[in-house]
């Protein structure tokens, strides 16, 4: 399983992507609005720093706004996908943007129907959402698990990513259900990289070390 960090913030894109296990980057609306910056600016900064797929979201309501979103978007670099929301609009632009040759990222996946339909539209990624679901008192893994059944079951060659990765079990889960790509924040990712047991062990080693005698 490939991990993307799901944050537009340039700061930690930077960091994460320096431990060199950090494959593609996703955002949001909201996750840009909480930098405070310009749209294109943070993408295009972001694809100097990774070298790999980058989701930006179109916030259009219609196909049409979409389509064009989707192209100022892809204009921009090779490596972007434009994330486009799972209606019925964003299925017909999916569906025009796959024959364009523009990658697409559908979002807000909150069912294993959906998951079908952007397949069946053409979609690059889908993105379904395992904490948010969570949230409401559902599984968000058991739709992970179901998503990859059907793919598998048809040979879809549309990748999922687990989003809405709220902690560590999360990304484990992902992975054991076979997800393409998991989507973490940075605080998970620095989550995962930690264990109390490592940092004991460390200060150990050290203390030890100390004692050998050195000529
Ligand atoms: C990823 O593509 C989504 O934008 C993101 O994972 C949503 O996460 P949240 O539910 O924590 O906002």
């Amino acid at each position: 399983m490939q991990l993307f960090l799901d944050t537009a913030n340039v700061e930690e894109i930077k960091k994460a992507y320096a431990l060199g296990v950090i494959s593609g980057v996703t955002t949001n609306p909201s996750l840009i609005a909480r930098e405070g910056r310009d749209f294109a600016e943070v993408v295009r900064e972001i694809t100097a720093i990774v070298d790999g797929p980058i989701s930006a979201e179109a916030v259009s309501t219609e196909a049409e706004g979409m389509i064009a979103e989707a192209e100022e978007l892809a204009a921009i670099h090779p490596n972007i996908v434009v994330k486009i929301p799972m209606t019925g609009e964003g299925l017909k632009a999916v569906k025009f943007l796959s024959t364009k040759g523009i990658k697409t990222n559908v979002t807000l996946v909150f069912s294993a129907n959906q998951a079908l339909l952007a397949a069946l539209a053409g979609a690059t990624y889908v993105s379904p959402f395992v904490g948010r679901l969570d949230d409401i008192g559902h599984d968000g893994l058991e739709l992970i698990q179901d998503i990859m059944a059907i793919y598998s079951n048809y040979d879809i060659p549309t990748k999922v990513i687990a989003a809405s990765i709220r902690h560590p079990v999360h990304v484990t889960m992902a992975a054991r259900a076979g997800a393409d790509i998991a989507t973490v924040p940075y605080k998970v990712l620095m989550q995962m990289l930690k264990h109390p047991l490592t940092d004991i062990g460390i200060e150990r080693f050290l203390a030890d070390w100390a004692t050998v005698p050195k000529k």
